[in-house]
Parts: C-alpha cells; sequence; structure tokens
C-alpha cells in the first residue's frame, strides 16, 4: 500500500519516524510522494503544549475530502494517528471523524498487522488501537530509513522518568530505557561506511543512560572514536545530573561538538521546586561556571517556561536576572501550557493571565535576543569551523552550514561538499544568524 508519513513534535519523533518508515518497508508497503496518492496516511504527533494539539486536529480537518474520495475508490482509507498526542489521548482520538488508527511511541512494530485488518475490513465503522506502553522496547534490530543529510539522528534511550510536574512526556513515552552500547556502536559504524557526517545522540535526558555499568561519557566517547565521525552531538542532558566526565570527554574529543542544551525552565527556586526540577539556580549558575571553564567558548542553550502557575512578577524577575546572569547563545522560551494527566494539572490551577504570560514571553525573549546579537556580534573578525549543510533557501547563490556551537552560518557559494568542514571568517552577525565568507584554500585538482 501507498503510505503517505508526516512528522510532528521533537527530534525524537523524527527518529520514530525513520524506525516506522523501516518497519513498513519491511512490509512491503511503498512511500507515497504526495498525499494525494496515499491510502494510508500516518500523523507521527507531538503532545508537549495545546498547541501541538490544535495543529493536528486542523491537519485531520483537511483529510476528510481525501478519505471520503478513498472510500468511495477504494472501500478503504487508513488515518493513523501516532506518536505522543496518540498515547495521551489514546480512544479519545477516534472523536475525530477521519482517525481509524491510533498507535503510540512503543508498538510501531504492529503498525503492518494494524494497517492489513483495517486495509481487509472494507467498512467505514472499523477501528484499531494499539497504545500500551512497554518497558523494554528500544527498536532493537530495526535499521531506520533515514533521508540523505550531514546529520543522523540515533536514539539511544527511550522514556523519562523525571517526571516535571509540567510535563507529558513521561506519560506518552513511558519508563526510561536505555539501548546496549555494542548496539549504538553498530548502528553509528553503519552510519559512517554510509557517509553521514554528524551524529546527534538523543534522549529524553541522555544523563539516565545506564546499559550495564556504562554510562552516557563511555557511551559518547566510544562514539566519537568510530572512524568517520566528524561530529558528535547530544540532546539533552539534565542539569540535575549533569556529570563532569562529560565536560572532560568534549574537552579531550575534537569531534564531540562544543554545545550543551541545558534546560532552565524557570530562575525562581520557588517556581523550580514546584516544577520538580530537583536543582536551585545556584546550581544551575554553578554549573553553567563548571562548563565554561572546563570547555572555554562552549555554547550553551536553554528552554524557558513563562507562567508557570502562580509565578509573580518576583519569579520573573528571577528568570530574567538568571538569563542576563548566565548569558546563553540561545533560548527557547515556552508559554506554560497546562497537560491532561501531568502533577500541575492536578495539583497547580493554569492561574497566571494570557495576558501576563505574554507580557513575560515578550520580555524574556527580547531580553535573550539582545544577548544573542551581542554574543553573536563579538564573533565578528573570528573564524569558524562550519560543518556545510547545503544551498540557503532564503539567499540564492549562499550556503549554510553550522558551526560547532550550532549556530546557523551563511556564505556565498563554495565548491565543498555537504558534510565537510570548512574555515568559515565571520564577517557580520544578527540574533539568529552569522555571516561569512570561506577561508578554504581549495587545490585545483591536476588530472591528466
Ligand atoms: N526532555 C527534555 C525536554 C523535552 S520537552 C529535557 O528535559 O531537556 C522540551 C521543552 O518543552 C521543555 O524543556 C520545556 O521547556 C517545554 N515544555 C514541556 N512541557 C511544557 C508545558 N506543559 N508547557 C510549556 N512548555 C513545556
Ligand atoms: Fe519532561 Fe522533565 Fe522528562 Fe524533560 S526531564 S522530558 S521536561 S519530565
Ligand atoms: Fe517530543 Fe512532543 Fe513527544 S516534544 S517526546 S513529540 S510530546
Amino acid at each position: 500500500m501507498k503510505v503517505f508519513l508526516e512528522t510532528y513534535g521533537c527530534q525524537m519523533n523524527v527518529s520514530d519516524s525513520e524506525i516506522i518508515r523501516s518497519v513498513l518497508a519491511a512490509a512491503g508497503h511503498e512511500v507515497a510522494r504526495v498525499i494525494d496518492e496515499a491510502e494510508v496516511v500516518l500523523i507521527n504527533t507531538c503532545a508537549i503544549r495545546e498547541n501541538a494539539y490544535r495543529k493536528i486536529y486542523g491537519r485531520l480537518d483537511t483529510l476528510r475530502p481525501l478519505r471520503k474520495r478513498m472510500f468511495k475508490e477504494k472501500g478503504y482509507f487508513v488515518v493513523g494517528l501516532l506518536g505522543c498526542m496518540a498515547q495521551n489521548l489514546k480512544k479519545d482520538m477516534f472523536k475525530h471523524p477521519v482517525v481509524n488508527l491510533v498507535v503510540g511511541p512503543d508498538n510501531y512494530r504492529a503498525l503492518p498487522d494494524l494497517i492489513g485488518k483495517l486495509a481487509q475490513g472494507n467498512q467505514k465503522r472499523q477501528q484499531e488501537i494499539d497504545v500500551d506502553l512497554s518497558e523494554y522496547e528500544t527498536y532493537q534490530g530495526i535499521d531506520p530509513k533515514r533521508f540523505d543529510g550531514v546529520n543522523a539522528w540515533v536514539t539511544i534511550m527511550r522514556g523519562c522518568d523525571n517526571f516535571c510536574t509540567f510535563c507529558v512526556v513521561p506519560y506518552t513515552r513511558g519508563r526510561e530505557r536505555s539501548r546496549p552500547l555494542d548496539d549504538v556502536l553498530g548502528e553509528v559504524r553503519h552510519l559512517a561506511a554510509q557517509g553521514f557526517s554528524q551524529v546527534t545522540l538523543l534522549g529524553q535526558n541522555v544523563n539516565s543512560y545506564r546499559a550495564g555499568v556504562q554510562r552516557f561519557t563511555d557511551l559518547i566517547v566510544a562514539v566519537a572514536d568510530v572512524p568517520g565521525v566528524e561530529r558528535v552531538r547530544f540532546t539533552s542532558p539534565h542539569p540535575k545530573d549533569f556529570p563532569e566526565s562529560l565536560l572532560l570527554a568534549i574537552a579531550s574529543h575534537p569531534n564531540i561538538c562544543t554545545h550543551i542544551h541545558l534546560p532552565l525552565q524557570s530562575g525562581s527556586n520557588r517556581i523550580l521546586e514546584l516544577m520538580n526540577r530537583t536543582y536551585t539556580r545556584n546550581e544551575f549558575v554553578g554549573l553553567t561556571e563548571k562548563i565554561r571553564q572546563t570547555v572555554p567558548n562552549i555554547s550553551i542553550t536553554s528552554d524557558i517556561i513563562v507562567g508557570f502557575p502562580t509565578e509573580t512578577e518576583a519569579d520573573h524577575q528571577n528568570t530574567l536576572d538568571l538569563v542576563k546572569a548566565v548569558g546563553f547563545d540561545s533560548a527557547y522560551i515556552f508559554k506554560y501550557s497546562e497537560r491532561k494527566g501531568t502533577i500541575a494539572s492536578k495539583k497547580f490551577p493554569d492561574d497566571v493571565p494570557p495576558e501576563v504570560k505574554t507580557d513575560r514571553i515578550v520580555e524574556l525573549f527580547d531580553l535573550q535576543r539582545d544577548i544573542a546579537l551581542k554574543k553573536n556580534q563579538a564573533k565578528i573578525g573570528t573564524t569558524l569551523k562550519v560543518m556545510l549543510e547545503g544551498e540557503s533557501d532564503k539567499r540564492p547563490g549562499f550556503q549554510v552550514g553550522k558551526t560547532e556551537g550550532n549556530m546557523t552560518v551563511i556564505f556565498p557559494e563554495t565548491p565543498h561538499r555537504i558534510g565537510e568542514i570548512l574555515p568559515i571568517a565571520v564577517t557580520d552577525a544578527t540574533a539568529a544568524t552569522l555571516l561569512g565568507k570561506s577561508q578554504s584554500l581549495r587545490m585545483p585538482v591536476l588530472t591528466g
């Protein structure tokens, strides 16, 4: 059958979609290039904030005419809701009239069977669901079907046991489980042989990686030592259990990128406690200082939530002060969004008014933009190692790449290929992008 797969949410979903493609291909299904050709539409969804749901409901509405046409032509049409929203809302998803398949993140091996049942069923009312969370599923033995590019996502652990009170992930992805180190290494060797220059190790909290006695630092060092891997990234570590050994590994391995995404969430001790983040603002600042002492010039990015229940102006001020004190290279800032089933949704009413959330997000965003601009301007005149990722969409005749710190750089076209690392001199900067020019002297290839 022809299957169209669409992915929303975080890198973990991107990585899961690669697993899904592999499972479907092994069962003989084909990829539909455009949705109008598809007999099966799968939507891999996110549940992290309410607007993730809104987006999906909007998307499902657009599938009504296609469903009508397909039922008329073929007698069946499958619309499968996968991922975190499926896991969180379960059979409630069938309330949307186009959905007839609901599959959670631990049940993708069952997709071919479930799709087969719906295609044979030949009746509009039939529904299939599999939302059992697993303590063991890590999709071992499945070779993810990736698109070409420079980066390969490699999921090293699944689930989350941290139960931050605002967060739905422990409910949508279940308990933590890690892949065996040799299994990950085998995949990385294969990726290097396929020509991927960069590997990004993924987990909800990579510090929780445990495979026998081996921990995350052992894993990342082993991955960095695989020949052909030019760059290794990882996301995300939790500030509460950040290992010093990881910093030493970054400092001593030139191919482990000098970038740490370290989600802060709030700068107020009271709010951090209500969030169950289990660190204080001083501990967070202390950690960033230690990171920068061990790996100078490292880039530190973060996630922040404004408007968590009971957040006062004074709490918000604490966050602003901390953001100023630390100086993140960039940060994602979100308005608190109450999620069904979370501890916060049961214990704390969502009492910060929407307009206050808006004021606070704007204030933090402006502050962070100024900080990022100053940091980027300070890079003008320096030369950075940039991995070429492709042509710039926005500026014809320019190429785009990433610094080790994960900053986007654009520069006039070079003869180099994607995945190569080039020295780029920074000539200008905005808060989000660096502008530069290639410093590489590519020797002409002599033939004959
Ligand atoms: N496991 C990752 C976070 C994944 S979710 C980590 O801890 O690093 C990505 C970000 O979404 C979180 O860091 C948080 O800032 C934000 N987020 C999570 N739940 C949210 C909610 N209910 N409302 C608003 N933002 C939320
Ligand atoms: Fe959510 Fe916290 Fe787990 Fe991150 S660490 S996924 S924010 S519960
Ligand atoms: Fe990712 Fe969204 Fe699930 S952020 S883990 S897809 S809830």
